[in-house]
């Protein structure tokens, strides 16, 4: 049977251990989080803030993040203020002023807010951080609602790292997936960025999609090669329409290229990316060698988190918004995803943290070797790794990587071989004790390939 298809199971993403499924909610409290929280604001007080800004004028069919769609641009003053206020409530559980580190405004589409609305937010925010010199701010930003404006306010704030959502340029696959935007508009919003500063610009395309066929990638990649953005991020299609919220239709699941047909599209789009001088980064990720994710990956600086591939800056991450999720390092918080309840709960003073994981020694120690896994293709046993994994049953689910060629074990350690990367995911499940002790009997993840 050819890999792809032997390998095509449901596997996690891996942009945190635990995985959110399998956070144990019995034992998590938001006042220990938040201890936690703080004991390592005292070792190190430096921020990492991501802030979600979930509202979209239009869904794309296609799209699994958490968003609200309206034309609505009244909703944009009350979601500012209530970032303010939940950001106040954090100021007041810091041990001092933080020294912010990165800033990433994820969503949703950040552009749905003014140019105005989002220099309210970042006025506030920055005003009661130190902004350190090398900070890193970054936002996703969808071509059709970027203006020069937007561009320049963000500018003007320090923020030098855009990704703009692309997915695919062809009329077909646009259609089908409810996201028309031409190779100018791109274009365009591109040569802005550059114009004005942004000295990393990142393109998100997606593969996978329905009907997306071999000349369709071919078409997407040749276009984008044209624009060379520092970075691309090259997704595979996650088709999880059971998750609420996500409006994944308008085509039947049979449209979509599946298993060995869909890792085709992405070794094609690969080929073309390093015949272009992109080099291949963890996972889906391929940058130029003047960006810093190219610098990051062989310093051995990669990171890995909920935004996906980044370098490590701080160790606590603070989540504002919506399903926004917080790390501290020992301990996990996910704000509701839910818009009113969120309102609710800052409307008395609450942070809106509805779910957590307390990390426990087991969790940062297999947390590591996935980290290493995922970022740097290799990990080294501990004695540590082998207090709570048999290393015979780490060996012999392992074995089957090895004996397809996709990784050896050496006395030390193991290296998954290039052969294994497109099977990252399904390797690392060989470390993850919590799901091997609860497979789920119901469908969590998305398909592996
Ligand atoms: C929040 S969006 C980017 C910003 C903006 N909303 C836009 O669409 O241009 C983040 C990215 O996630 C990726 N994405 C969304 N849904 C996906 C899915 N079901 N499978 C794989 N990637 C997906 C897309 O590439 C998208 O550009
Ligand atoms: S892809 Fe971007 S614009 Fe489209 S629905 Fe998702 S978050 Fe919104």
């Amino acid at each position: 049977m050819n890999l792809f298809d032997k390998y095509n199971t449901a596997a996690p993403r891996y942009t945190s251990y635990p995985t959110v499924p399998y956070w144990d909610e019995t034992t998590f409290s938001t006042a220990v989080a938040l201890e936690r929280l703080q004991q390592q604001l005292e070792t190190e007080n430096s921020i990492s803030l991501y802030i979600h800004l979930p509202f979209c004028e239009r869904l794309c069919t296609f799209c699994g993040c958490h968003k609200y769609i309206t034309k609505r641009h009244e909703v944009e003053q009350p979601y500012i203020e209530a970032l303010l206020k939940e950001w106040h409530l954090y100021l007041e559980l810091l041990p001092a002023k933080p020294v912010l580190k990165e800033l990433h405004l994820g969503g949703g589409t950040p552009t749905f807010f003014s140019p105005l609305s989002l220099e309210h937010l970042l006025t506030e925010i920055t005003s009661s951080v130190e902004v350190d010199a090398t900070a890193e701010l970054g936002f996703e930003g969808h071509p059709h609602s970027t203006s020069a404006q937007h561009l320049r306010a963000l500018r003007r704030f320090g923020f030098t790292r855009v990704s703009f959502g692309v997915q695919d340029y062809n009329p077909h696959i646009q259609q089908a997936i409810n996201r028309q935007q031409t190779f100018n508009e791109v274009a365009k919003v591109s040569f802005m960025a550059r114009e004005l500063g942004y000295k990393s610009v990142s393109h998100d395309l997606v593969y996978g999609l329905p009907f997306q066929c071999e000349n369709d990638i071919i078409d997407s990649i040749e276009k984008t090669t044209i624009l060379r953005p520092d970075r691309i991020s090259l997704y595979s299609y996650a088709h999880v329409p059971w998750v609420k919220g996500t409006g994944q239709r308008g085509f039947k699941t049979s449209d979509l290229p599946e298993g060995a047909q869909k890792r085709k599209l992405y070794e094609i789009a690969r080929e073309l990316l390093l015949e272009n001088d992109y080099v291949e980064i963890g996972m889906d990720h391929f940058a130029l060698r003047t960006d810093d994710l190219f610098h990051d990956s062989v310093t051995g600086q990669l990171h890995r988190n909920f935004m996906g591939y980044t370098t490590a800056k701080a160790a606590v991450q603070l989540g504002l918004g919506v399903s926004a999720i917080g790390n501290s390092k020992a301990a996990f918080m996910q704000n509701t995803k839910d818009l009113k309840t969120y309102y609710k709960l800052l409307e008395s003073n609450t942070l809106p943290v509805v779910k957590g994981h307390l990390l426990s020694s087991e969790d940062l120690c297999i947390q590591q070797h996935i980290l290493n896994l995922m970022c740097q293709l290799q990990t080294t046993w501990t004695d540590e790794l082998f207090r709570y994994i048999d290393f015979q049953t780490l060996k012999s689910s392992l074995r089957t990587f090895v004996a397809d060629g996709l990784l050896e074990l050496t006395e030390t350690g193991m290296q998954v071989l290039e052969a294994g990367r497109p099977f990252l995911r399904n390797i690392c499940m060989a470390f993850d004790l919590r799901l091997q002790r609860k497979w789920p009997d119901t469908k969590l993840f998305s398909s592996a390939v």
